[in-house]
């Protein structure tokens, strides 16, 4: 990170930042504005030379009682009642370019930045690292936590021939913004998709293609029409035994390496990828890599079984292999049918040491649904028996139900009518305003922007943990706190530059005097954007992008509250209507940055 404080001639100050800011990443609490956090801490640290700054700096908090920073003086066990400690750094205390004032109130000491020194120093960071970084890519908000750390994750991964389902959804959504999230924290990061592309359904689906298959069907819907043989085929499966024996004997072939068999698994398998990487695309969304079950080879498979067998950990149920799990309450669970065939557990672990061999990851991230715990918690029970020196490198991203998706009509959903229908109710809305439909070049674009921003962060709002209705009214409105506000606010931003092209383009910020941003709903914006890089290392130790949606929520309102009394047009100073410009430009940057983290499109005009 570069910090913006040369301008502030306390070099001394600036190293001490760059020293304990490391301090800060292991102590994991959080403070913005790392140099004014510093500021904060040594003033402590003045009082009290018992104390390090680095101690104290990682006890820097986020104001309370309207405060920028508070620090809780218990934690540091100073003998003598804290009181008096509290009085020693009061008075001591000198006012300085960064710290205005301190009071104190029972255990907390309460910190007030110097507004003049706070909107300049944040203005000027959001600014250079947006614009003025080597590798011309914004930076704001980025850091090198994991800089030499690769990070695999495995997200999304539908079956082939069965439902997308919100699960799936989920998966993905959150996905996209954990892989951003890793990026932006310097971490290597490799997105594999899992497919479901092995398994019994497959001799089903051969078995009712030959009844129901249309290869022009297929061809321009392979997932659809797929799902559609399947629905059909297992209607016939209960009513008639004999095409599950049939099935049986087809899935039987394929697992033997018949290449008769596999042709066409292999073009569904195929066409199936071709369509999903389209509506992914869509989503915003791209995979390094799409694996699949299929794919999963047998030796370790074996040796899986080899070891647990080892650990006497392995029954025998009438030729079948069950891994006993008892001890640490997971249960017990097939890892070999009767017929040696693998199943899901299988090929979970064996796939795991594949994929260690290929990535040597540092972590590897398995982003699948909370219904899954157990399987998850016997399959990384599994490896760490298995004492591989990665197993602890594997972690399981959980998240809950999505209770009740379905199409406004009710009936069950692929992914792509979901992304149709937020389109469309959305296309409907632009159009009731005939003006503004008429000064939007692509409406189609937009509108279907709009409803997939919407769908996601009704996904990413709250806790991952929590189930969640699916609500189509709620998350359209552009009211409340959902993806079309967000994207509106946005809109509004980029437009204030448009509006005023006579400001434009604005000075060095040396040159802009953020002295004139007097009212307190500028400073309130300002504060938040610095605390915009604490907001992203905060999500990546929780992987929570409800952390990220919070934060853009609050920032809109900021913004929002702003707007009427902090105006650009119409603002007779003409240096006072830059500065405002200037902090409505930084917002938007910032605004824009944490809507791609969270795998949105921030849109220009709507
Ligand atoms: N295809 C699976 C399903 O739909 C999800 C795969 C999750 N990944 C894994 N490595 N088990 O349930």
């Amino acid at each position: 990170l570069a910090f913006v404080v040369w301008g502030l001639h306390s070099i001394a100050l600036a190293r001490l930042v760059l020293n304990v800011e490391a301090v800060k990443a292991k102590a994991m609490t959080q403070a913005q504005s790392p140099i004014l956090a510093a500021a904060a801490a040594k003033i402590v640290v003045d009082a009290l030379p018992q104390l390090s700054v680095e101690q104290v700096y990682a006890g820097v908090d986020y104001g309370k009682k309207g405060a920028d920073f508070t620090i809780a003086l218990p934690r540091f066990r100073l003998p003598g009642k804290v009181d008096e400690v509290a009085k020693t750094v009061l008075s001591q205390f000198q006012p300085n370019d960064w710290i205005e004032n301190v009071i104190h109130d029972k255990a907390f000491l309460h910190f007030t930045c110097r507004t003049t020194t706070l909107l300049r120093l944040v203005l000027t960071q959001v600014h250079d690292l947006t614009y003025n970084t080597a590798s011309k890519q914004p930076e704001y908000g980025t850091n090198t936590l994991g800089k030499g750390k690769k990070m695999v994750i495995e997200y999304s991964s539908p079956n082939i021939a069965k439902a997308f389902h919100v699960g799936h959804l989920r998966s993905t959504i959150i996905g996209a913004f954990i892989t951003n999230l890793y990026r932006a924290c310097g971490w290597e990061v490799v997105g594999v998709n899992y497919l479901g592309d092995w398994g019994t359904q497959f001799g089903l689906i051969a078995v009712g293609f030959e009844k129901y298959g249309n290869e022009e069907a297929l061809e321009q819907d392979a997932i659809k029409h797929l799902l559609e043989i399947y629905v059909k085929v297992n209607a016939d499966a209960e009513k008639d035994p004999s095409v599950k024996a049939e099935a049986a004997k087809f899935f039987k072939r394929m697992e033997d390496g018949d290449e008769s068999a596999l042709v066409n698994w292999r073009k569904w398998r195929d066409l199936s990828i071709k369509k999903y990487a389209e509506e992914y695309k869509r989503l915003n969304v791209t995979f390094d890599e799409y694996i699949g079950e299929s794919l999963v080879g047998r030796e370790w498979m074996d040796k899986a079984v080899e070891r647990l067998t080892a650990l006497n950990l392995i029954e025998d149920h009438d030729g079948a292999k069950l891994v006993n799990l008892e001890k640490w309450k997971m249960g017990r669970a097939v890892l070999l049918k009767k017929d040696g065939s693998s199943i899901y557990l299988t090929r979970d672990i064996a796939g795991a040491v594949e994929r260690y061999n290929k990535y040597k990851f540092d972590k590897h991230i398995y982003l699948i649904s909370s219904q899954q715990d157990l399987h998850m918690a016997q399959f990384m029970k599994i490896i760490e028996l298995m004492e591989f020196p990665w197993a602890d490198r594997v972690q399981h991203v959980n998240y809950g139900l999505v209770l009740g998706m379905s199409t406004r009509k009710g009936t069950v959903v692929f992914l792509d009518q979901i992304i149709k229908e937020a389109a469309s109710v959305m296309h409907e809305q632009m159009k009731k305003n005939e003006d503004k439909y008429n000064a939007v070049e692509n409406p189609e674009y937009v509108s279907e922007e709009i409803g997939i921003s919407a769908v996601k962060i009704q996904d990413m709002a709250a806790k991952r943990i929590n189930n969640y209705t699916f609500n189509w009214d709620r998350m359209l409105s552009f009211e409340g706190d959902t993806g079309p506000y967000l994207q509106y606010a946005h809109v509004r931003l980029a437009s204030i530059g448009r509006k005023n092209p006579e400001l434009l383009p604005l000075p060095e910020p040396a040159a802009i005097d953020t002295s004139l941003l007097t009212e307190p709903s500028a400073r309130d914006i300002i504060f938040l954007l610095g605390t915009y890089p604490d907001v992203v290392k905060t999500a990546i130790r929780t992987h929570e992008p409800s952390a990220v949606v919070t934060f853009a929520f609050r920032l809109s309102h900021a913004i929002s509250s702003a707007w009427e009394a902090v105006i650009v047009k119409g603002e007779p100073d003409i240096e006072k209507a830059r500065a405002r410009l200037w902090m409505y430009i930084c917002a938007r940057d910032v605004l824009g940055a944490a809507m791609r983290l969270l795998s949105l499109r921030p849109l220009e005009r709507m």
